[in-house]
């Protein structure tokens, strides 16, 4: 069965969700993601069997209003969307734009499902005065309502009742996190404005990031992170510094769709980092027999 997924996102670990999951590990009692997004690898895991509880958590409010609504009310939800959705037409361009108009003057979730269905490759823009700003595919009408509705009764299925949501900072969450979980941290890069929080705005702040990291080495906290990569020759995000003491990956995310309508075929390269404690729990401590340092490499190939 397909894994569902109500909406694309911007970042979305969905390609390679499967790939991060391998690292969590079988006692994993809660599965939280303080930067979740289109909770991708929440909902993989769910499928999979892999944890029983979850904690959801994203800085973006309405997302995670969003999320409420899915889970707790996911018919409503799906009826919602069909009505704006069937609305759309003669004009879907003017339609977008008056259904934008009215999430920022109230942040209602079946407008912003109905925004992230539209936009262009679920890439979530916020001015710097808050609004949301990104524009619509206009070649495209968003997903169907009948498909819509399976996706979100979809994941309902596999995390209401078992899942806590918050719009917090990341920290908070962090704060609250217990040795028996396992983090998965998927933090924006530098200059991606998700959020319509000023502090940010440009993204997460290198130093903060690793800060927190260091203090979560110092709780023996498991976590996964995703945070730089490559396309081509080109890298993403500064590298983490190697006294963090964390365990470095590759996995290979397939052909670069960007590149791909440039005319390129690049291979994108994704980073997965794991935390000391969790190295420890998972009993691949032989890995670092085999490099030199803790600093150890592997390829990923997916599947
Ligand atoms: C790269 S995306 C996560 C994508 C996600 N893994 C998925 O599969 O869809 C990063 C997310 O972090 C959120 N975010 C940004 N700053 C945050 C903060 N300080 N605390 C919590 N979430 C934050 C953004 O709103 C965005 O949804």
């Amino acid at each position: 069965m397909p894994v569902p997924h109500p909406f694309p996102y911007q970042g979305s670990k969905r390609a390679i969700a499967s790939d991060i999951l391998r690292y969590l590990p079988r006692d994993t009692d809660r599965l939280i993601e303080p930067f979740c997004g289109s909770a991708a690898v929440s909902i993989a895991a769910s499928a999979q069997g892999l944890a029983r509880e979850f904690w959801l958590n994203d800085l973006n409010e309405p997302l995670m209003r969003l999320w409420s609504s899915i889970l707790d009310t996911p018919e409503e939800i799906a009826g919602s969307y069909m009505a704006l959705w069937v609305a759309q037409r003669p004009d879907r361009k003017a339609f977008f734009d008056k259904v934008r108009r009215q999430f920022n003057r109230s942040p209602r979730p079946d407008l912003l499902l109905y925004l992230l269905a539209r936009i262009v490759k679920g890439s979530v823009r916020y001015s710097a005065t808050g609004e949301f700003n990104q524009s619509a595919d206009n070649r495209r009408s968003g997903m169907r309502p009948p498909k819509m509705r399976q996706q979100i009764l979809g994941v309902s299925l596999l995390l209401a009742g078992k899942t806590k949501l918050t719009s917090v900072d990341f920290r908070e969450v962090v704060r609250q996190a217990t040795e028996r979980d396992t983090i998965y941290l998927d933090p924006p890069y530098q200059g991606t404005s998700y959020t319509r929080d000023h502090r940010y705005s440009q993204g997460m702040p290198f130093d903060e990031l690793v800060e927190e990291l260091s203090e979560m080495n110092g709780r023996d906290l498991s976590y996964i992170l995703s945070y730089d990569g490559r396309t081509g020759d080109k890298t993403y995000g500064k590298p983490l510094p190697t006294e963090l003491g964390l365990f470095h990956m590759t996995i290979s995310a397939g052909r670069s769709t960007q590149a791909t309508l440039q005319g390129e075929r690049l291979e994108t390269v994704e980073s997965l980092y794991l935390s000391p404690a969790l190295v420890e729990r998972l009993g691949v401590g032989s890995l670092h027999d085999k490099g030199e340092t803790q600093w150890g490499q592997m390829e990923l190939l997916p599947g």
